[in-house]
């Protein structure tokens, strides 16, 4: 895959007519490491955030093994990996999905959240006891762009009996929770963790394994800034010592979004101009549902040209190029005033979901891609020790010799 130093560079190269989707896979590996060095436990990634090989490689890499997957489709990919562990983290499966899992591609590690799920492992893998099995627990959404509280999860007496019988089926018995995607304050993990404790009491059952799931937010806006990812781990860490199984626990997390999001831009052409509106290349039926159905405002600038000197910035929204309505990106964008037709902008942060959930709705949706070699437009993880400074002098060194 071709490589530039920077997006400018490439719309000096290619003039792409498509949307270009812009890697950095160094970035994805920097966020691995951090949560490897820094998360007291398993980290496993969270597949369907975004399964590009080259974000894979970076994070492959940097030492993850572990991933979660949700379908056989991931599973069959997924075991290319070497050495790849994997997780089958959704509640609710087809049961050949879990015979195929279990028998084709040897995974022992699957989650529920009921007792229909608890026998359909058990009748599809033969009564196999040497399952990890991971009870989903309903918790509380705080402060969650994308809450996933409704539709996984068991909480109350049908909880703490599925603890039970699922205690009784597992060689270890695992409990699992999600507090919702891109959550901005660590508190989210400390309540869900009160309610694992409780429930876990109620049980009374030993429990193996805690998998405090995804969640951990990326950044979109330089001052809409979640808390550091420290005081994610600080605050899951005292909600772990509250519980009565710290100590024999293993602990797991599932990163998603925190490990991809950096590590993609978008590029995306301005093919007309109405007011404050940019009609441009992709949008909501391609990479960017996010900007769309979730109201996220990724950063923005224009690349390929300087601004005029002294031009001022204007907030604008964006229409995607299909015919539907709701292929509209509210924003506020802010770009410089005067952009017009056949200037290019760079959306960052878009590495999270937005490639993955991406359709061909009226043919539109066809991206080209390669590799960036300056830093994400904004991040969460600066550089905190003297070797990371030194990866990212590397970095920058690399790109102006891929630039002379
Ligand atoms: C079971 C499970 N684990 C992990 C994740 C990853 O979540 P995030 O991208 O918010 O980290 C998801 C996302 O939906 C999920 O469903």
């Amino acid at each position: 895959m071709e490589r530039f130093p920077a997006a400018s560079a490439l719309i000096g190269a290619w003039k792409p007519d498509r949307p270009v989707i812009g890697l950095r896979p160094h970035a994805a590996g920097r966020a691995a490491r951090w949560f490897l060095r820094h998360f007291p436990g398993d980290v496993a990634y969270a597949y369907k955030a975004n399964s590009s090989v080259f974000l894979l490689g970076a994070l492959y890499g940097a030492g993850i093994r572990k991933f979660d997957v949700a379908s056989i489709p991931e599973i069959e990919d997924a075991a290319t990996i070497p050495g790849a562990e994997l997780h089958f983290m959704h509640p609710v499966k087809s049961r050949i999905a879990i015979r195929r899992a279990f028998a084709e591609f040897g995974v022992r590690s699957f989650a529920l959240d009921s007792e229909d799920e608890l026998r359909k492992i058990a009748e599809e893998t033969g009564g196999c006891r040497d399952l990890t099995l991971w009870v989903r627990l309903a918790v509380p959404s705080l402060n969650s762009k994308i809450p996933l509280e409704r539709k996984y999860g068991v909480t109350g007496v049908k909880a703490t009996r599925l603890l039970a019988k699922a205690r009784q089926a597992a060689r270890e018995l695992g409990v699992t929770f999600h507090v919702g995607s891109q959550t901005a304050t660590p508190e989210a993990y400390l309540a869900a963790l009160m309610e694992v404790g409780k429930l876990i009491a109620r049980a009374d059952v030993v429990v193996d394994r805690l998998d405090v799931g995804g969640g951990f937010p990326s950044i979109y806006e330089e001052d809409g800034a979640a808390a550091p990812l420290s005081a994610f781990v600080d605050t899951i860490m005292d909600g772990v010592d509250r519980l009565p199984i710290a100590n024999r626990c293993r602990l797991m997390c599932e990163p998603g979004r925190a490990l991809v999001a950096e590590a993609e831009s978008l590029i995306v052409r301005v093919d007309a101009r109405r007011g404050n509106e940019l009609f441009i290349n992709d949008g909501s039926y391609g990479t960017l549902f996010d900007a769309t159905h979730m109201g996220f405002n990724f950063p923005v600038r224009l690349i390929g040209r300087e601004p005029e000197p002294g031009e001022p910035m204007t907030a604008f929204s964006f229409w995607g190029p299909t015919c539907d309505t709701v292929d509209f990106m509210k924003g506020p964008f802010v770009l410089p005033t005067k952009i017009k037709e056949g200037d290019y902008i760079e959306i960052g942060n878009t590495g999270a979901y937005g490639r993955a959930i991406a359709g061909r709705f009226n043919g539109y949706g066809a991206f080209d891609e390669a590799i960036l070699l300056d830093e994400p437009m904004l991040t969460m993880y600066p550089a905190e020790t003297e070797h990371e400074r030194r990866e990212r002098w590397e970095i920058r060194h690399e790109a102006q010799q891929v630039q002379a």
